[in-house]
C-alpha cells in the first residue's frame, strides 16, 4: 500500500488505473480505525479492482465546542490495518491540502436533510460532512463510495448530494458493525468510562424494542419514542432525540412511509453516541384481504 498526502500525488496514483479502464472504491474516513471501518474497506474491494481508503479529521464538521482536538488520531496503526486489508492508496492530507482557500470555503448544502435531526443540534455539521466528501470525490474520481448505515442521516446526506450535484459516483451502504451487546462500534466509545461502557448497550436495546413494536403493528411512534427516551435516561444517558422517521427522507412518518428509521443520538458521559435500526412497515390490511378473512372464517 502507498500512504500520500498530498492531492497531486493522490491523483497521479489513480490516473493510471483510470486511463487503463479500471474501477476505483473509496472509503472515507476519519481514521481511528476499527472494525466498522474495515468493513467498509472489504465492501469496497468487492466492488472495485482498486481501493483507496482517505484518513483525514475534518475540521469543518465540527463546531466550535465539539471534539476536534482531542479526537483519537492513530495514524500508523490505521496504515497497518488497511494495509492488511489490501488498500491499495492511503490519502492522509493535512488541512491545507483540502482547504487551500482557508476556513472560509466553498460550502455544500444539502436543504432539508441536512437541518433535522443530529444537523439541528449540530448546526453546520452536514455543510462540513458535505464539502469535504464533495471535495474527496472531485480529487479521487472514484467509480463507487462507501459508507456506513451506522451514520445513517449522512449517508442520506451523501446521497442526495450525489444525486442533486450529479456526481458521476455509486454511493454504497454498507450495515452497522456492533460489538456483542449491541453497541455500534464508534471512534468515540473511547471516550467512554468502563462503567459507561457498561450501560452503552441500552442504545441498541432501546432501537431493538422500537421497531419490533413497529414490525408488530404499532403505529403510536409519538409513545415508542418517549419510551425510548426514558429506557436511555434510565441509564443515565442526555437524550438529543429518540426519534421515529420515514426512511426515505427522514420527514414524519406519512401513510406513504413503507420503511421507518428509529434514529437516536444519547450523551453519556463526554461521549455522544448515535445509532439507528430501520424497519419496514407492516401493510395495513387491505380492503380485499379484509373480505378474504371473513370468507375463509366463514
Ligand atoms: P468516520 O466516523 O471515521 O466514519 C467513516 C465511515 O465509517 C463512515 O461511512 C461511517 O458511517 C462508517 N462507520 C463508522 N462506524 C461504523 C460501524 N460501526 N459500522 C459500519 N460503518 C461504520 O463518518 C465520518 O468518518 C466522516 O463524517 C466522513 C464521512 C469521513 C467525512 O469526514
Amino acid at each position: 500500500m502507498q500512504t500520500v498526502t498530498t492531492v497531486a500525488a493522490v491523483r497521479e496514483c489513480v490516473s493510471a488505473w483510470r486511463a487503463a479502464g479500471r474501477r476505483i472504491a473509496l472509503v472515507p474516513t476519519m481514521g481511528n480505525l476499527h472494525a466498522g471501518h474495515m468493513s467498509l474497506l472489504s465492501a469496497a474491494r468487492s466492488r472495485a479492482d482498486h481501493v483507496v481508503a482517505s484518513v483525514f479529521v475534518n475540521p469543518l464538521q465540527f463546531g466550535p465546542n465539539e471534539d476536534f482536538s482531542r479526537y483519537p488520531r492513530s495514524l500508523a496503526q490505521d496504515e497497518r490495518l488497511l494495509a492488511e486489508a489490501h488498500c491499495d492508496v492511503l490519502f492522509a492530507p493535512q488541512v491545507i491540502q483540502i482547504y487551500p482557500e482557508g476556513d472560509q470555503p466553498t460550502r455544500v448544502h444539502v436543504r432539508g436533510l441536512s437541518e433535522t435531526l443530529c444537523g439541528q443540534l449540530r448546526p453546520g455539521h452536514f455543510d462540513g460532512v458535505a464539502t469535504v466528501v464533495a471535495k474527496l470525490f472531485g480529487i479521487i474520481g472514484a467509480d463507487v463510495a462507501v459508507f456506513g448505515e451506522k451514520d445513517y442521516q449522512q449517508l442520506l446526506v451523501i446521497q442526495r448530494m450525489t444525486v442533486d450535484l450529479a456526481l458521476p459516483i455509486q454511493i454504497v451502504g454498507a450495515p452497522t458493525v456492533r460489538a456483542a451487546d449491541g453497541l455500534a462500534l464508534s471512534s468515540r466509545n473511547r471516550y467512554l468510562t468502563g462503567e459507561e461502557r457498561s450501560r452503552a448497550g441500552a442504545i441498541y436495546q432501546a432501537l431493538r424494542e422500537a421497531v419490533e413494536a413497529i414490525a408488530a403493528g404499532d403505529g403510536d411512534y409519538r409513545e415508542l419514542e418517549r419510551r425510548g427516551s426514558a429506557a436511555l435516561a434510565r441509564s443515565g444517558m442526555r437524550v438529543d432525540y429518540f426519534a421515529v422517521r420515514d426512511a426515505a427522507d427522514l420527514a414524519e412518518p406519512g401513510s406513504a412511509s413503507a420503511e421507518l428509521a428509529v434514529l437516536t443520538a444519547a450523551w453519556l458521559g463526554r461521549s455522544r453516541l448515535i445509532d439507528n435500526l430501520r424497519v419496514h412497515r407492516p401493510r395495513l390490511r387491505t380492503q380485499a384481504a379484509v373480505v378474504t378473512d371473513t370468507v375463509s372464517d366463514a
